[in-house]
């Protein structure tokens, strides 16, 4: 995505202008990986390439995740144990994540990636989403 396309997207949402400037000056749209300090209390990293390939080459400690693929019925490899078991590793003592995925494999792999899951009620038009901690 260009700068400008960018741009032209988050201007939708005044409030992160801030932000948004930010992200324009660091946004590259031939980059492979970005990977920096962006704001207070921020580090973004954003990678194009393979989740499955890249997450474990990162040192990351997340605080939460948002885990936004395709359903895992068209997108199994977004979802699949070994990647759920990154995310943990990538994550916090007490860190969360949140998705808009119900899916029962969905939620035993966060499980048996050591996450405690709940089912709550959904937003919009979606009935269903999961969230969870990590144990601290
Ligand atoms: C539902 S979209 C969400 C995109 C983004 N969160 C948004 O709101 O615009 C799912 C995204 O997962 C990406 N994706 C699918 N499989 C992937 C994989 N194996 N590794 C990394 N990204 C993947 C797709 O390219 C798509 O951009």
């Amino acid at each position: 995505m260009s700068n400008e396309d960018m741009a032209k997207a988050l201007s939708q949402w005044p409030a992160l202008d801030e932000l948004a400037a930010r992200l324009a000056e660091v946004w590259n749209p031939e980059f492979e990986i970005i990977d920096e300090d962006f704001a207070e209390d921020i580090r973004l990293t954003v990678f194009m390439s393979d989740a499955n390939v890249r997450l474990p080459q990162l040192q990351l400690e997340a605080d939460a995740w948002y885990l936004d693929g395709f359903s895992p019925a068209k997108n199994p490899e977004l979802w699949n144990v070994e990647l759920m078991q990154h995310v943990s590793t990538a994550t916090k003592p007490a860190g969360s994540f949140a998705t808009y995925s119900a899916a029962g494999a969905v939620r035993r792999n966060l499980e048996a990636a050591g996450f405690s899951v709940e089912r709550k009620q959904g937003f919009g038009t979606k009935r269903e989403m999961l969230t969870g901690i990590k144990p601290a």
